[in-house]
């Protein structure tokens, strides 16, 4: 019997990406954990959630430190009993060549996005091994950590092949937990990380921000970028019933860009 999971928690869910997920999950029933640095912005998501009459908590939680990664687990299993479904989609950039990137650019976006994702899986896995009911986790990498840079920069890259080698190890450690660990790696996306990446790629190249976006969209095999919504249907999915055997996984959802 697969039990049916209930409660879900997702970082970053103030903006973009984890928004979209967070209100996907909750038109799916889940109990729903906003987790972000930005308070104002969790609870703008939750009061979507809550004024379409699903159910949450916003946690205000930056995932660089371990109290506020231990708060928001147990902020969960206090509200909702337990911590089912972990969404590690917190994640920041910052565009820039190689030759201008600095050590304190490499300390933030590896703070954040490999040390982040990390502690939180180790967190929600400690969790979820104590709970003795397996569990979902979901890391948020993308194209950049399979070789594709363009549009962000080479240490956001590396930070999303951690998040991808983690995926890996992870998977195999925890299967005996019956906990899965999947990641996601979007393509190009329109959310606040993508429209500021755009204004300075159009500033740099002295273009217009719609010229940029053509560009991109240009190499785009399905000439379309990702909508928040493509990468939180594929939450809604490994969350289910129906992913119950697949771990160790990076998926792309890319309209086809990089091949594999
Ligand atoms: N947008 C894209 O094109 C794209 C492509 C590939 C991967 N991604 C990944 O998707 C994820 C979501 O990105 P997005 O585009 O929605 O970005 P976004 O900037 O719109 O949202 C990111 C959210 O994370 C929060 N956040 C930032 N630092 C945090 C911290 N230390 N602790 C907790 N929350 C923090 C922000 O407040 C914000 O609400 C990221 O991991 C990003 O790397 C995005």
């Amino acid at each position: 019997m697969v039990k049916v999971y209930k409660n879900v928690c997702i970082t970053g869910a103030g903006n973009g990406i984890g928004r979209a997920i967070a209100i996907a999950m909750s038109n799916e029933g889940y109990n729903v954990v906003c987790a972000d640095i930005d308070l104002k912005q969790a609870k703008d998501t939750l009061d979507f959630i809550l004024n379409k009459q699903g159910s949450g908590i916003a946690v205000e939680t930056d995932i660089t430190k371990a109290f506020d990664i231990k708060n928001m687990i147990n902020s969960t299993v206090d509200e909702f009993g337990s911590l089912d479904i972990l969404v590690n989609n917190a994640g920041v950039t910052r565009t820039s060549n190689i030759m201008d990137l600095t050590e304190k650019d490499w300390y933030w976006i590896n703070d954040v996005n490999a040390k982040g994702t990390f502690f939180s899986l180790q967190a929600a896995a400690n969790q979820m091994i104590k709970q003795n009911q397996g569990g979902r986790i979901i890391n948020m990498a993308s194209v950049g950590g399979k070789g594709f840079v363009d549009v962000s920069n080479a240490i956001y890259a590396a930070s999303k092949g951690a998040v991808i080698s983690l995926t890996k190890t992870a998977a195999q450690e925890l299967a005996k937990y019956k906990i899965t660990v999947n990641s996601i790696c979007p393509g190009i996306t329109h959310t606040n990380i993508l429209s500021t990446i755009v204004k300075k790629r159009a500033l740099e190249q002295n273009k217009s921000e719609e010229e940029i976006m053509k560009h991109y969209v240009r190499d785009i095999p399905l000439q379309r970028p990702n909508d928040p919504e493509d990468i939180a249907e594929m939450v809604v999915f490994l969350s289910s019933k129906g992913a119950r055997n697949i771990s160790g996984q990076s998926y792309n959802i890319d309209g086809g860009l990089i091949p594999s």
